[in-house]
């Protein structure tokens, strides 16, 4: 929560005091601070997907302060104000803005979401070159149709997913870092969250994220640099749900969008295929 677990930078630790104390939390004066930088993380791009095109599903996506869609991307703008770094470049990201994810109305209990997930205060924890997105969550819901199994669980600042950074982030007046395209993991708890569907701890196919950042001076230089943060290429909200896509390929666009239908198509059918009425069973549903 971002309230009590993180700290402004110049700002004094947890159980705040009123002396200016210094904390091992905090970065020394003369360390430069991040000025700007990006998060984007698509989260799962398979479960994305499910709940916004299953029919049954009509999923409903927010965003909020910030944070926005942007193809298969949540993007997360960097919060400066909660981030500090340390002089190896250790610490923890600040970003902006929540993203919550609705589906299958009705289903959950009391005539509720049979989906409903939050997640808010996400975070990037750093250390030397491994990152691992924290969040505040909350997902409540049911585990499966007619199951009447309500689901409800939420955890602040937990870890949920984790990936590698190309270098580490050595705080340097003017210096940006970009990672791109970063395989990420989940953790335990990320995992118990899309109840346990997807491993642990093995790199998902279809959840890559970004994560650039700019030290102070950064956005005074005049040329922009690679290093600068990577403008975000809407590639389609419909890309292919198995991360299979066309991600990189020459078929750039028109074929995420081939293989949207295709696995639309498919998903729709294996679900009705599934689907036996009216006891609406869906077998592979576990
Ligand atoms: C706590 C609530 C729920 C969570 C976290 C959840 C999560 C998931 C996840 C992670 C998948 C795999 C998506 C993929 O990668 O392709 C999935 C699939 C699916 N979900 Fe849910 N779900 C929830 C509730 C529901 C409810 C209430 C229904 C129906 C009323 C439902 C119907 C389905 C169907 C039909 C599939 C596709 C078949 C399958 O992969 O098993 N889900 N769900």
């Amino acid at each position: 929560m971002k309230t009590t677990s993180v700290i402004a930078v110049g700002a004094v630790a947890l159980g705040a005091v009123t002396a200016p104390v210094a904390s091992a939390d905090e970065a020394p004066a003369d360390v430069p601070a991040v000025e700007s930088g990006q998060l984007n993380w698509p989260i799962k791009e398979s479960f994305i997907h499910h709940v916004d095109t299953n029919p049954l599903a009509k999923g409903i996506i927010n965003t909020t302060d910030g944070a926005e869609k942007v193809g298969k991307d949540f993007t997360f703008p960097v919060d400066a104000a909660y981030t500090t770094l340390d002089a190896e470049g250790n610490g923890t990201i600040g970003t902006q803005g929540s993203v919550q994810i609705q589906g299958y109305p009705g289903f959950g209990p009391n005539g509720s979401y049979g989906v409903d997930l939050t997640f808010s205060d996400i975070k990037v924890e750093v250390a030397g070159q491994n990152a691992t997105i924290t969040a505040d969550y909350k997902l409540t819901g049911a585990s499966g149709p007619l199951k009447n199994k309500p689901v409800e669980l939420s955890g602040d600042d937990a870890a949920i997913s984790t990936f590698t950074l190309t270098e580490p982030l050595v705080p340097e007046t003017g210096k940006s870092y970009a990672t791109t395209d970063a395989p990420t993991s989940l953790t335990q708890t990320g995992s118990d969250i899309f109840l346990g569907k997807y491993p642990v701890g093995q790199p998902l196919d279809d959840a890559n994220s970004d994560l650039t950042v700019a030290f102070d001076g950064a956005s005074e230089n005049a040329e922009p640099s690679d290093h600068g943060a990577p403008e975000k290429k809407p590639s389609g909200d419909n890309a292919a749900a198995d991360g299979s896509s066309f991600h990189g390929s020459s078929f750039g666009k028109l074929g995420e969008t081939i293989a949207a239908v295709v696995e639309r198509v498919k998903k729709i059918s294996a679900f009705f295929s599934d689907l036996v009425l009216p006891g609406l069973s869906l077998s592979k549903y576990v």
